[in-house]
């Protein structure tokens, strides 16, 4: 197919996937406030102005996904790669969740497990229902459902900025090309869509992935077990206490983790990543964007955790992440922005 139709397609199929996901929004917002109207003056409508904003920046996201690949950051093919399955197979059983959510929303109940869920020797900050999701981390459900979710939320967007880290991860692996097999770890790999991600765009690499939660980690197991080549090699542990060795790691990288930790606890993962990577290793958190290198989209910041259970989100905002990894050793620390995501690209020195 000529570049320019190829490069239509997936512009064509990136604006579908936000289409859905606005009507999605529309919808369910509009079904919960018939059932619950006491709910709707919680969740603000977002003016006109920000919409066309949040556009633009979704454009420039798409046409920086798009030339990265052509650069050969990542296979051409990954710009595709969508859940089919999962989506027909789950979609519906989002909708049937919702009652359960919009009630824990009303409640304002929290911490909302059934009583086949075992939430012991979890840390307390993590047995909650983040984003009111039916037993927080802890159900296969929920890790059906996570994907599709966040895609919703991020207009179908999620995979295109989980991919910018792959150009810095590459560039900061240029330290070791002598070496014959690299190792990268990422933290709170959650359902493994980084790690394919990383595997699609590094096939030689030897991937471990980190969580929590054990529903999460078999469904990860389950996605990526359907790549040909070495498996990803999954271990339920605390970010807190990564189970590695010292200096392992020729790079690690964390997705959407830190807005969900308390900030001692950002503080004490980000001394572990630094821990764990190799002195010229390179460390790379995407996260949610900060008030100081988004504030057009303060409303939208503002807003998101009283829609959201995100008990550590307004923090996470306006905390120094830059500070915390100078404070622990990494240097030459570069930002970027992209649509919804912002980056640290930080370096531990050889
Ligand atoms: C918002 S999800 C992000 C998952 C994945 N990285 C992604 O890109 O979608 C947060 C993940 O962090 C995990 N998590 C939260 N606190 C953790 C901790 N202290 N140690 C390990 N994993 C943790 C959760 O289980 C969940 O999978």
């Amino acid at each position: 197919m000529p570049e320019s139709l190829t490069k239509l397609t997936y512009q064509t199929f990136q604006q579908g996937k936000n289409y859905f996901g606005l009507a999605h929004k529309i919808l369910s917002s509009r079904l919960r406030n018939l059932v619950y109207p006491t709910l709707e003056e919680k969740t603000k409508p977002i003016p006109d102005e920000l919409l066309a904003k949040l556009q633009q920046r979704l454009n420039q996201l798409l046409e920086t996904d798009w030339q990265d690949a052509q650069k050969g950051v990542c296979p051409e093919s990954l710009l595709f790669d969508n859940p089919w399955d999962d989506f027909f197979r789950y979609y519906p059983l989002l909708w049937l969740d919702y009652p359960q959510t919009w009630e824990r929303l009303k409640q304002q109940n929290y911490q909302d497990f059934s009583p086949e869920i075992d939430t012991d020797g979890y840390p307390s900050y993590y047995v909650q229902n983040f984003h009111q999701q039916s037993n927080g981390y802890l159900s296969d459900l929920s890790a059906n459902l996570y994907d599709l979710q966040v895609e919703i939320l991020f207009g179908g967007a999620a995979d295109a900025m989980r991919r910018r880290i792959l150009a810095p991860l590459k560039q900061g692996l240029k330290a070791f090309e002598s070496v014959g097999q690299t190792r990268i770890l990422d933290v709170a790999c959650g359902t493994g869509r980084t790690l394919k991600l990383i595997r699609a765009a590094l096939p030689q690499a030897s991937l471990f992935g980190t969580d929590l939660s054990p529903a999460y980690l078999r469904k990860a197991n389950e996605l990526l077990s359907q790549i040909p080549g070495e498996l990803p090699q999954l271990l339920q542990a605390n970010a807190e206490e990564l189970p590695y060795v010292d200096d392992y790691f020729h790079a690690v990288t964390s997705i959407f983790l830190f807005h969900e930790l308390p900030a001692p606890v950002r503080q004490t993962v980000i001394e572990q990543c630094f821990r764990v990577t190799k002195p010229g290793g390179v460390f790379i958190i995407c996260d949610s964007i900060q008030l100081s290198d988004s504030p057009e989209l303060a409303y939208m910041i503002d807003s998101f955790p009283e829609t959201f259970h995100e008990p550590y989100y307004k923090h996470y905002t306006t905390d120094n992440l830059v500070e915390r990894l100078q404070g622990v050793g990494f240097e030459h620390i570069e930002i970027q922005v992209h649509f919804m995501s912002k980056y640290f690209i930080a370096h531990k020195s050889a």
